[in-house]
């Protein structure tokens, strides 16, 4: 950004030239320019107002935990800092967008609600997960999502229950210049010692499949329909392909792991390579899962 920001800008809290190896799980990219981390759902209306009257380029930033950063982002990045507090009525549980994903299933296992135990081993920010549409063990966020309030592109508000054709899998309209402020889960009352064992089931399976001790950033590419993107990466002998320190994951083909110094151009090099020989084997085109930035 050369020219320079207007002061109602200025006024939010911001901080400048931030490493993307310390914003994100993965830890590649470069710098991030220009980090904005309002403290309020109003300042995080003003930043998205006056980056639309400026015609400013800006992005949101949740957990960073399914982004992959392929260079300096010049753009504004938004990282919501809302007080963390969940606030439960009823069955009901809110939460603000910048809580943490897995913290939040935990506070509802403790409290006695269940629905969000398919949660507990997904990383990152709540917003990202509803911007996502998160979902493991063959559950997903919009099955329990009651309400939610977002800004729009334009920096309206506006709270209101999801409708048809608003979520899909791993996908919502949130992706296109919305910004989660927050989200309500609708949940059951259940057994606090058969939702701690739900968990517990969820977390040993993720544990054994999964790389969790790897920086990584969750599964990379979408499950094409009826496939599973992993299985196919592994049988085109692909798991262990190794560009400096990015590595696809010898324990679960869809993840690629940075083993310390990996570069944003090996992960982009990493992916492209398992993209094309996936073609060239399978005759499927793998569609990125992770959200990648590019400038
Ligand atoms: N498989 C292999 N080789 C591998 C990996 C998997 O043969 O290297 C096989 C497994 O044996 C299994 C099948 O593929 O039969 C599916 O694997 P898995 O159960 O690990 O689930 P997945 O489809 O690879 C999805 C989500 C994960 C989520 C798990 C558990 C996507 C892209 N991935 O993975 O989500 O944790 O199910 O529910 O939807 C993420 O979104 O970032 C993510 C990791």
């Amino acid at each position: 950004m050369t020219r320079p920001l207007p002061d109602d800008l200025l006024q939010i809290p911001h901080r400048r030239d931030l490493p993307f190896s310390k914003l994100t799980t993965l830890g590649v990219g470069g710098l991030c320019r220009w980090l904005f981390e309002p403290t309020t759902e109003l300042e995080a209306q003003a930043f998205v107002r006056a980056c639309a009257r400026e015609g400013l380029p800006w992005r949101v930033l949740g957990g960073g935990s399914n982004l992959v950063v392929l260079g300096d982002i010049d753009a504004l990045v938004l990282r919501l800092a809302l007080p963390k507090t969940p606030h439960r009525e009823g069955n009901r549980l809110t939460a603000p967008a910048s809580h943490g994903h897995i913290a939040l299933a935990e506070a509802a296992a403790a409290t006695g609600l269940s629905g969000l135990e398919f949660a507990s081993g997904i990383p990152g920010s709540l917003g990202g997960a509803i911007r996502m549409n998160a979902g493991a063990y063959g559950r997903e966020w919009v099955e329990v999502l009651d309400r939610y309030r977002f800004l729009t592109p334009a920096g309206d508000m506006v709270e209101k229950a999801p409708e048809a054709g608003e979520f899909h899998y791993r996908w919502s309209f949130l992706t296109s210049g919305h910004v989660v402020l927050s989200a309500t889960a609708n949940l059951v009352e259940g057994d606090p010692a058969a939702i701690r064992a739900r968990v517990a089931e969820y977390r040993e399976k993720r544990g054994t499949s999964q790389p969790l001790s790897k920086r990584n950033a969750g599964c990379i590419f979408k499950n094409p329909p009826g496939q599973s993107a992993g299985r196919l990466i592994d049988q085109a002998h692909l798991k262990g392909l190794r560009i400096g320190d990015a590595e696809v994951s010898p324990e679960h083909g869809n993840f690629l792991v940075n083993h310390g110094h990996a570069t944003a151009a090996e992960f982009a090099e990493l992916m492209e390579r398992v993209r094309t020989r996936v073609r060239e084997v399978h005759g499927v085109d793998l569609e990125p899962e992770v959200e990648i930035w590019r400038e």
